[in-house]
């Protein structure tokens, strides 16, 4: 089974997982390839839900073409669950996110759900995070302190560049990536992460991060994850 096969059966799984919950319930829904596929899956079954509150305009955007009604996060109070992805998870259920640049809206719609359903292929299982570089989105100002201080923790730091192509240049124009909230985006190479709810606090105090894709303290409950032999649950 290759990797979109893998991330096509955990999305199914996802799927079976929140028909689980009581009819006309509010889902919170993830972002990139993995978090695509439990959105294609669940969309024969959507009426089952009232709506769905998403992280980012490219998610927005999936579940519209599917017909789910999104909603307004200030307009839900109760969000049983948020189902996403990750760029890696530990056996503790601590994620790093991001890799898609939709952190923070990650990270907000999963603390209002009452639990974080994780869903993987089991490549993005790590015994310590860190060998992705640990996405950090910024205002764009603050880029030249905030990466002296996030240098500070030992790693490499770089900004993300959009991957633009002009055809009209003879070079591709350097550019940073924005995200959908207008920030920029550190990556952090080179980082063992052993204590992530201590980093994630650490990163969260330097002026001008606005969020970092360690997901410790809104760590996942359940991850779903996905290899040859099927896919098993594991709870933390
Ligand atoms: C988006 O910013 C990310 O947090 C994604 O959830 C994460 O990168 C997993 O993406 P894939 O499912 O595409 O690997």
């Amino acid at each position: 089974m290759n990797q979109d096969q893998l991330k096509q059966l955990v999305g199914e799984a996802a799927r079976d997982e929140v028909l689980k919950l009581p009819a006309g319930q509010v889902l919170g829904i993830g972002t990139g390839s993995t978090a695509n596929c439990f959105i294609d899956a669940l969309a024969a079954y959507r009426s089952h839900f009232s709506g769905a509150v998403s992280s980012s305009n490219a998610t927005t955007e999936r579940l519209l073409k599917h017909g789910f009604q999104v909603l307004d996060p200030n307009d839900v109070n109760v969000l049983p669950v948020y189902v996403d992805g990750a760029d890696e998870i530990d056996p503790a259920g601590h994620m790093i996110k991001g890799g898609g640049g939709a952190l923070t809206r990650e990270k907000i719609i999963a603390s209002m759900a009452k639990q974080f359903i994780c869903i993987c292929d089991a490549s993005k299982q790590v015994s310590v995070l860190g060998s992705f570089a640990l996405p950090v989105e910024i205002i764009p100002l603050s880029r030249g302190i905030v990466a002296q201080e996030l240098a500070k923790l030992g790693g490499t730091v770089s900004l993300r560049m959009a991957k633009v192509t002009r055809t009209d240049l003879d070079q591709t124009p350097s550019e940073p990536f924005v995200t959908d909230n207008g920030g920029w985006i550190l990556d952090i190479a080179g980082l063992q992460i052993t204590n992530p709810l201590a980093l994630e606090s650490q990163i969260n105090q330097i002026a001008g991060v606005i969020t970092v894709g360690l997901f410790a303290k809104e760590k996942a409950n359940i991850l779903l994850v996905s290899n040859a032999a099927g896919v098993s649950k594991v709870t933390f």
